[in-house]
Formats: structure tokens, sequence, C-alpha cells
């Protein structure tokens, strides 16, 4: 697949983008959304982690995955990744699409959850919970106090979340203390929080240990619903590009690894069957 422009200008699938199986979470409420498109998953599961990389690598690679997808055939791609949409969605937007291909989309979840939390929280006290990367990256804060002058936004790092969920061990008793450790610390850092952003696609596995331990009146922003409906309302809002995403209602799955690997883990995460292809992405020869 060659991933320099000029990139095939027959309509084709939605590209969703993650660095692993955290994007499913995303792809699965975008298809409860908009079940009539097509779609093209690609998880960069030979490299992930990215959320403990640095700036640089997560743009690189970011960028060699969108180009992949452009490359078979998407015009529009979603980052269903915070880690990619707080270091790379912003260099991508303004310094390669206009050389790559100018009408060509990547979108991201960082700014849809940001312009929903205004109206979810009553206290304007947040928390994040999201790995090193998109914690450092400070995107969250930054968007908030654009959108949303006031709003207090306390963040908390936790490096051992997508591991423990890449490995399957997200319901296993020993991921309970690394749950524990980072929702107590986070809420005791600020008493007033009663929202709380999931701002890793990852997340949404652990959900069922976080929940408990929220006190009454804190809930979960639903991301992957709020990317979902903003999805279709940037599709409603801009029809020259829906005209180039087409409808079939399929969903097929990239992976950067082994096949066998991904289509475990994967049926795990979405409680079905899923056969993945193998492709090679920048320098990944896995
Ligand atoms: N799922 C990604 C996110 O939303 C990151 C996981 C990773 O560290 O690769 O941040």
């Amino acid at each position: 697949m060659n991933p320099t422009p000029p990139y095939p200008a027959a309509p084709g699938p939605i590209g969703v983008f993650d660095s692993g199986y955290g994007g499913l979470t995303i792809l699965e409420q975008i298809r409860a959304t908009l079940p009539g498109y097509d779609y093209l998953y690609l998880g960069d599961n030979a490299r992930t982690p990215y959320g403990t990389r640095s700036f640089d690598v997560v743009y690189r690679y970011t960028l060699e995955c969108v180009t992949h997808l452009f490359a078979r055939g998407c015009h529009l791609v979603i980052l269903a990744c915070n880690t990619a949409s707080a270091k790379a969605l912003r260099t991508i937007q303004q310094h390669d699409l206009p050389r790559l291909d100018p009408a060509r989309r990547v979108l991201g979840v960082i700014r849809p959850t940001v312009e929903a939390v205004g109206t979810l929280t009553r206290t304007r006290h947040i928390g994040l919970l999201a790995t090193p990367g998109t914690v450092q990256s400070g995107s969250y804060p930054l968007e908030i106090q654009k959108l949303h002058e006031g709003i207090a936004v306390t963040s908390e790092a936790c490096p051992m979340w997508v591991p423990l969920i890449e490995n399957n061990e997200h319901r296993s008793p020993g991921a309970d203390y690394f749950v524990r450790q980072h929702v107590e610390h986070l809420l005791a850092a600020d008493p007033l929080i009663d929202t709380l952003i999931l701002g890793c696609t990852h997340y949404p596995l652990l959900q069922p240990k976080i929940e408990p331990l929220l006190p009454a009146g804190v809930s979960i922003v639903p991301q992957g619903r709020i990317v979902a409906l903003s999805l279709a309302d940037y599709l409603r809002r801009h029809p020259e590009m829906d005209a180039r995403c087409t409808r079939g209602g399929t969903c097929r799955y990239l992976t950067t690894e082994a096949t066998d690997k991904f289509s475990a883990s994967a049926s795990i995460f979405l409680q079905k069957d899923v056969q993945a292809e193998h492709v090679r992405v920048g320098d990944v020869h896995s």
C-alpha cells in the first residue's frame, strides 16, 4: 500500500484508527449510531501503547497510519485514540493535510468530548483519567478552558491501565489495585469533581471496576456516544464529505500485529468473532 498521494478518488469507507484495541469501543458506538456506512478499522497493535511515547513518535506513527487509511480509500479518518488526538491531530490537520490532500479530513475524540462536558458538570469540577501522554500534553485542560472558562480540571495519569487491558487482565482481581490507586488519588485531589472523563478509549473496559469506587453524584462522560453523535452531526453539516463515504454497512479490521492475536483480543472486546488483515505501516514488519 503506497502511503503517498494521490490517493484513490472514489468514495470509500470511514477510517477509524487507534494504537490498539481501545478504538473498538468508539467504533462500536459509531456503528450503532451510523450503521449504514462502511468502516475500516486500523489498530497499530505492533507498536501499542502510544500513551508513554514522546510527541514526535506518536505523531509519526499516527501519520503513518492515517496515510495508510487514505491509501486504502478513506476520505475521512477518526482518531479513536485520545493520545493521538492530543499529540498528533493538530499537526496533521494544519501541516500534513494541506500537502497530502486538502479535501481529506482527520477528526479526533477530544474536541467533541470537551464540547459536551460543559453541560454535564454542575460543580464545574472535572476529573480526567488518561494516559501519561494525554495528561502531559495538557490538551484537555487547554481545550476546556477555551470553551468553558472557569471549569477546574484535575488530571491523573494511569500508565498501567492500557497494558492491563491489552493483556486482557482488566477483569482480574490484580487490576483492582491499579484502578483504585488512581481513582482514589484523583478524587482526593479534588473532592468537588462530579464529572469524570475517561480520556483513553481503552478505559471503558475498566468501567465496571471504576464505577463502584465513585461517590454518589459523580458520573462518567460517555465518550463513545458523544463522538458518534458528533460524527453524525459532522456528516450532516458536510454533505460533500458524506458523499465520499460509501454505504454498504460493512466493517473491516486491519492490524499491524499478527492477525490471530488481533482476532482473539478483539473478539473479547467486541463479544463477537472478528477477522483481521495484517498490514505493514511505516517500519513495522511483524
Ligand atoms: N487508546 C489510546 C487513547 O485513547 C491510547 C492507548 C495507548 O497508550 O496506546 O489514549
